[in-house]
């Protein structure tokens, strides 16, 4: 099954590889420079704004979270870059998905809105408070602040201790296919918003449901001692079982959270927590040596279903938000750099040399440890994940994320989005048959464990 990267060179030299974006990652212009190109490829795919569409939306096959998550990757370009080229449409697609209870729940897509669909615009409008992206100004717009602390507000009374001592479930809505899974992507976002939000904010509360959201996967398993993270459990069997399928993005998400808390701790002067959080943080950074190619040194690549050409539409986007993190992670934990940064370099260097497909020989594959061979998988995923590797390698260009003390300007409610408590949504009768979201490869996969490799989706 395993191809060899040196019989894979060999064939490149076979195909023309004139286009390639150029990258050199000690020159932030050259950084900006390829990273503009790349994201202009990610525009292409966005259709939301055209008249008619719907802004905030991917056209078909691409779900709703991927479009919280690629406008995520525009306020941090915006950030990164200074170019503000995507900010018009990426303002109308957020103000647009706000939906019920201001946080992000659009009754359109009740049918595919898990926790971490929803969190994936959370975790948006937590960057762009972070970033200082500009608030917006239509009358009775909540901040990106009040966004995230929506979601925020709505997840955590959806704590569900009813079975395997905890968790959140993957969905939000019992008629949706996966309410009985409880995975590590919507803990994780969950994670990674409380811990950012604390960070901003300073109110405990938010660190003290992070470090739930934390104990609670530790001790059920989903993260292990090695810090490898697993994607999830049926919660009909009270968590005893695991589905040990491993994503770039799970431990992504962590990262930040990890970060965020060690961050809080440190400059709180808190030494028993900075020093449990460092732990955890340089455990999650090494336990990601999982996700790089055991050949393509330090090339970051979807261990799970890259090497046999099974990654559906969501997971040919996960590097990108391992990519993000990593970036993220650098900033607010400036220790973690020399062992963060070579990597990110070097999957950056392998991503540029790959982006050399289509007309405009600047489209971005999904492989990048082919040494510069396109596998020819395009789509808003594969062109996501290399501009994401790019720009967080600009690290040094931005000031890092803001918090209240620190300049931040986004306005804080901290009861936004509570009033879902007493007025849930009322839904007509649907059919569950074509649920799919974030992940949905892996519930399958969880009966029927254990076909090829362990960790490789069969
Ligand atoms: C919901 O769908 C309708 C019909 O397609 C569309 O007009 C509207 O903008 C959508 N709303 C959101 C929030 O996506
Ligand atoms: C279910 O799992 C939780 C967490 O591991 C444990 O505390 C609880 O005792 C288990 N319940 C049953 C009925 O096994
Ligand atoms: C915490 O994060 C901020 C950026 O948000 C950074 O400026 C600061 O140096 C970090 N604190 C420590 C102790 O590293
Ligand atoms: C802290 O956050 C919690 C949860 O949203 C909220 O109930 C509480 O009022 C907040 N405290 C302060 C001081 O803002």
């Amino acid at each position: 099954m395993k191809v060899s990267v040196s019989a894979l060179a060999a064939l490149s030299v076979l195909q023309t590889t004139v286009g390639a974006i150029e990258l050199n990652p000690d020159d932030p212009n050259s950084i900006k420079k390829a990273t503009k190109i790349v994201a202009a490829g990610l525009r292409k795919w966005y259709t939301g704004d055209r008249p008619g569409d719907t802004p905030g939306n991917l056209p078909d096959p691409y779900y709703w979270w991927e479009a919280g998550a690629m406008f995520n990757a525009f306020v941090d370009y915006w950030y990164y870059t200074g170019d503000d080229t995507y900010n018009a449409i990426t303002e109308q697609a957020m103000v647009h998905q706000i939906g019920d209870f201001n946080a992000f729940m659009p009754p359109n897509q009740t049918k595919t809105l898990g926790n971490d669909d929803q969190a994936f615009w959370g975790m948006a409008a937590m960057s762009a408070a972070e970033n200082k992206f500009p608030d917006s100004k239509q009358p009775d717009t909540p901040s990106w602040l009040m966004l995230a602390q929506a979601v925020f507000n709505t997840q955590a009374p959806r704590w569900n201790t009813e079975t395997c001592g905890g968790g959140l479930k993957w969905q939000i809505f019992h008629f949706n296919r996966g309410y009985d899974y409880k995975n590590t992507i919507s803990n994780g976002c969950f994670f990674n918003i409380a811990a950012r939000l604390a960070k901003y904010t300073g109110n405990t509360t938010y660190s003290e449901w992070a470090e739930k959201a934390w104990d609670w996967q530790r001790n059920i398993g989903l993260i292990d001692q090695n810090y490898q993270f697993y994607d999830g459990s049926d919660d009909r069997k009270n968590c005893s079982k695991l589905s040990h399928i491993q994503w770039t993005y799970n431990a992504g998400v962590h990262m930040a959270g990890a970060a965020a808390l060690w961050n809080i701790s440190t400059t709180n002067n808190n030494q028993a927590e900075a020093e449990k959080w460092r732990k955890h943080l340089e455990g999650i950074i090494t336990g990601t040596s999982v996700f790089f190619h055991p050949e393509a040194k330090d090339v970051m690549y979807e261990v799970a279903c890259e090497m046999n050409g099974k990654c559906n539409n969501d997971q040919r986007s996960f590097k990108a938000y391992l990519a993000r993190w990593m970036g993220y992670s650098m900033k607010v934990a400036p220790f973690t750099i020399p062992m963060i940064m070579p990597k990110l370099r070097a999957s950056a260097i392998a991503a540029a040399k790959q982006c050399n497909a289509g007309p405009d020989q600047t489209t971005c594959g999904l492989r990048w440890w082919q040494n510069g061979v396109n596998d020819g998988s395009f789509g808003p995923g594969e062109q996501m994940a290399a501009m994401e590797v790019m720009q967080n390698l600009l690290i040094d260009e931005v000031p890092g994320p803001v918090t209240e003390n620190t300049g931040g300007l986004s306005k804080s409610d901290p009861a936004a989005g509570s009033q879902a408590e007493v007025q849930p949504v009322e839904f007509d009768e649907l059919t569950t048959g074509d649920r799919a979201g974030a992940g949905i490869l892996t519930t399958v996969v969880l009966v029927g464990v254990l076909g090829g490799a362990w960790w490789m989706v069969s």
